[in-house]
């Protein structure tokens, strides 16, 4: 986990005008800068002194020795307890192990497991994940896991943090015996300590009554279970191996039908059977396929978001990179939604496995704002309903009305390829008299492509450094062939609008479309002369001929 912003692919649209990633950069980084500038530092906790340092190091020496003697057991009653966030915190400043440059290698040394955060005092990311890695903290202890949970201060240690190879904040590494791996799993507290038990020993969790069964349930959300009577054979050994592999779900086993239905009341009186289970709507889902690890896995990533997922920080990279490749966007308030949810999810259920649906709080402007750019949307305060396919990098926009009905209409063409894909536009000017004709991304076909004439296309953004520099030159060209009856000079600003056939990725772009053939449009070097630019329009207005220094 890095410290940088996950990119939808195709938020990389947005390169083609640029202003809105820039823009959006520029927008983080301001509110981040604003709310330093308020809170200061953004972790309270000081490091402790030497003395201190050893005494927490003896201290959780002896917890884990303690615990070691629980490993063995599979499940605890008290796991999870929830916990006020002030009990959290403090109990995992005795839990979570502050390092420094003198005790960094010993903890990491002396412990088969460590799971080290490296954060920075200023960086709003560490701040928020720091109370879920106290929360892991105290579950894995009350588990009996044998990992150590630490952190690293990487500005106040900076060598300490280069020799580990922090370079993002925040950055989570687990230790095997001295060995580093990255961090691969979720970032809920809960997100960590299944992750982290996976990787140190316990992929699945084994439930053998009905007790433990119930208890589990209390505690866990979403979780994949396997029933099956022996815990052997092939089809346990893909089941164990899914576990494995992947980083995020819960995985329980249990060999009792009647310890199975607490979880599952449907489950199949038969060996081998898979589920997920979730706490929402789409509660229970079977697993149909042949076991195997990666049909299990590709199983478990369509299923394992809700209905409705509502896009997070923490969950935008899992969003951005699931196999549903379409995918709706619904950008609304927290109190619209609560309106919408019921029936949106009714609709998801109808494109289950082929239509991500995701939820956007609008006035979460780090997650909407992007989205809502590339729309040209950014200061709507209406529900958007949108719609990408990331496989074609194509964006849709649902013009009617948000409600269900249209919705539903809007996935089924989403689905059949009948939509038409939306670009951006700002309204058609009125400007018949203008020397220099402006296009818009609805006037693209009519004016440039559909036109009988010659045209001299400038292309620019309001933002680009070159690009009034240029214009200059257009408008000296256009005063200079305002007589000919054969040449339009225009010019479109790309930051506004868009259009499927023009495809330009820097500005300014000065483009010849010849009269005869707008497929192929000619593009002219902004670095040349004026006189080389009007030579070069010359030359392809007549077939011969060029212009003398006279003219110009
Ligand atoms: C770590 O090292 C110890 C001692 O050599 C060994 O017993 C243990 O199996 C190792 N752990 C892992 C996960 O490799």
């Amino acid at each position: 986990m890095v410290h940088t912003r996950p990119q939808p692919q195709f938020l990389n649209q947005a390169m083609v005008s640029g202003k809105p990633i820039l823009r959006f950069i520029f927008f983080t980084h301001t509110v981040l800068l604003l709310l330093l500038a308020l809170s200061g530092p953004a972790i309270a906790s000081e490091p402790a002194g030497e003395d201190a340092l050893d005494a927490d190091l003896e201290e959780i020496e002896e917890l884990l020795a303690v615990d070691s003697e629980l490993e063995q057991q599979t499940f605890s009653e008290d796991a999870g307890a929830k916990l006020s966030e002030a009990e959290v915190l403090t109990r995992a400043q005795r839990i979570v192990h502050e390092l420094n440059t003198d005790s960094y290698r010993k903890v990491i040394e002396k412990n088969e497991y460590v799971l080290l955060l490296g954060y920075a005092p200023w960086c709003q990311r560490s701040a928020e994940l720091m109370p879920q890695f106290a929360e892991a903290a105290t579950t894995l202890k009350e588990l009996g896991n044998p990992v150590v949970m630490a952190k690293l201060d990487a500005e106040r240690y900076p060598k300490a943090a280069s020799s580990l190879e922090i370079k993002g904040f925040p950055t989570l590494l687990l230790f095997t015996n001295g060995t580093s791996q990255f961090y691969t799993g979720g970032y809920s507290g809960e997100d960590i300590v299944i992750w982290t038990r996976k990787k140190t020993g316990v992929p699945v969790i084994r439930l053998n009554s009905v007790p433990e069964a119930e208890g589990f349930l209390k505690k866990n959300h979403i979780f994949v279970l396997g029933l099956f009577e022996k815990y052997k054979g092939p089809n346990y050994e893909e089941f164990i191996k899914a576990a494995k592999t992947d980083n995020e779900l819960q995985f329980v086993e249990l060999s009792d039908v009647e310890v199975a239905r607490v979880l599952f009341p449907d489950v199949a009186i038969s060996n081998n059977f898979l589920g997920i289970v979730k706490s929402e709507h789409e509660q229970y889902t079977k697993f149909e396929g042949a076991f195997k690890r990666k049909k299990i896995l590709q199983f478990l990533a369509i299923n394992k978001f809700p209905l409705v997922t509502k896009l997070t920080e923490a969950n935008s990279i899992r969003v951005y990179s699931s196999p549903v490749k379409l995918q709706l966007f619904v950008f609304a308030e927290e109190d619209d939604l609560q309106k919408l949810l019921e029936p949106l999810q009714d609709v998801a259920r109808k494109f289950k496995s082929k239509i991500m649906f995701v939820f956007v709080d609008i006035k979460d402007e780090n997650l909407a704002k992007p989205f809502l750019t590339l729309y040209g949307l950014e200061d709507t305060r209406d529900i958007v309903v949108a719609a990408f396919d990331n496989k074609i990098s194509s964006k849709y926009l649902l013009e009617a009305d948000p409600i269900p009905n249209n919705i539903e209409d809007f996935c089924s063409r989403l689905l059949s390829g009948a939509l038409s894909p939306f670009f951006k536009s700002q309204p058609v000017p009125d400007d018949a008299d203008a020397s220099i004709m402006v296009v818009v991304g609805k006037t693209f076909n009519e004016l440039i492509l559909e036109s009988p004439k010659n045209i001299l296309l400038e292309v620019y953004t309001p933002w680009c450094i070159n690009c009034e520099a240029t214009s200059k030159e257009v408008e000296k060209l256009a005063k200079h062939f305002k007589d000919s009856n054969n040449l339009v000079i225009a010019r479109i600003d790309a930051s506004a609008n868009e259009h499927p056939k023009l495809q330009v990725s820097d500005y300014p772009t000065l483009l010849f479309y010849p009269a005869r053939d707008k497929s192929n449009p000619t593009k002219l070097s902004t670095k040349t002369s004026l006189k080389d630019k009007a030579n070069f329009i010359n030359k392809h207005l007549k077939a011969k001929g060029s212009i003398s220094k006279d003219e110009l």
